[in-house]
């Protein structure tokens, strides 16, 4: 059984300060560590301190929100993998749908930053989702197709195994309205088997996250989807409490 991959993603929230105290208060939280793998993904200003402070302790991983697929040169405001990982950084967030939809990123965008971090040795949260509009139009499966496939189609099994995939309807990002246990279940199924055609035999292998408004009130719904191997949360994360209470209930269904 794998274990249940819980990550934060906090977005443009948190300063050096309160950074370092989140990690400290999660240290002392009686979480059952050996049985899930937590990942805070915090902005670029955190990450020395928190890499400092996590050093030792191999019970969280640090993860960045995003980066540029070049080593160095002149890009202004861009952070490349070798700066990332000297701040003890081993994952990153490719594709979140506020990249792809506030800055622009296309595809093509984020599977070039894909490639660049997992050939440069830093495993990838890859997100994926549709909007409201595609929903109601009956085009998630195409939109998942095409954007798990953009993923894939460069990948080989080595890489994959450095893949996680966070399905996120954009819809269900930051509104409080998560994705329906069945919708879910479906989205999820239909993206494994996506990696099953590429990838026969491993595809169970790969963890996929839900992502969008998941909560302390609603995680042990949503971790009793047979099919979700975890969670990617944003507005939840940061709260050293619920973020704790979430990975709790989590840890304890998938053990069930
Ligand atoms: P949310 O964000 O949990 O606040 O909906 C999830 C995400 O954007 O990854």
């Amino acid at each position: 059984m794998k274990k249940p991959v819980v990550a934060a993603n906090w977005k443009m929230y948190k300063t050096i300060e309160e950074s370092v105290n989140f990690v400290e208060k999660l240290k002392k939280k009686p979480l059952d560590w050996d049985e899930v793998h937590i990942i805070l993904c915090a902005p670029y200003t955190s990450l020395f301190e928190m890499g400092n402070s996590l050093r030792g302790g191999s019970f969280v991983s640090l993860g960045a929100q995003n980066l540029y697929w070049e080593q160095e040169g002149a890009f202004t405001g861009e952070i490349s993998v070798g700066m990332l990982k000297a701040c003890g950084v081993e994952w990153v967030i490719v594709g979140h749908s506020e990249r792809r939809t506030r800055f622009g990123e296309s595809d093509e965008d984020v599977c070039r930053k894909a490639d660049s971090a997992l050939q440069n040795g830093l495993s990838v949260i890859f997100c994926v989702g549709e909007s409201l509009e595609e929903r109601e139009n009956g085009k998630t499966s195409r939109v998942l197709q095409r954007q798990v496939t953009a993923l894939l189609s460069q990948l080989n099994e080595q890489l994959l195994r450095m893949v996680v995939i966070a399905y996120e309807p954009i819809w269900a990002i930051g509104t409080g309205l998560h994705a329906t246990s069945d919708q879910i279940e479906e989205s999820h199924r239909l993206i494994r088997g996506i990696i099953e055609e590429e990838f026969v035999g491993i595809s169970g292998e790969v963890s996929i996250l839900y992502g969008g408004s998941v909560n302390s009130g609603n995680c042990r719904e949503l971790s009793e989807v047979s099919e979700v191997n975890g969670f990617l949360i944003g507005g939840a994360s940061l709260d050293a409490d619920q973020f704790a209470e979430i990975v709790t209930t989590i840890t304890e269904v998938k053990k069930e």
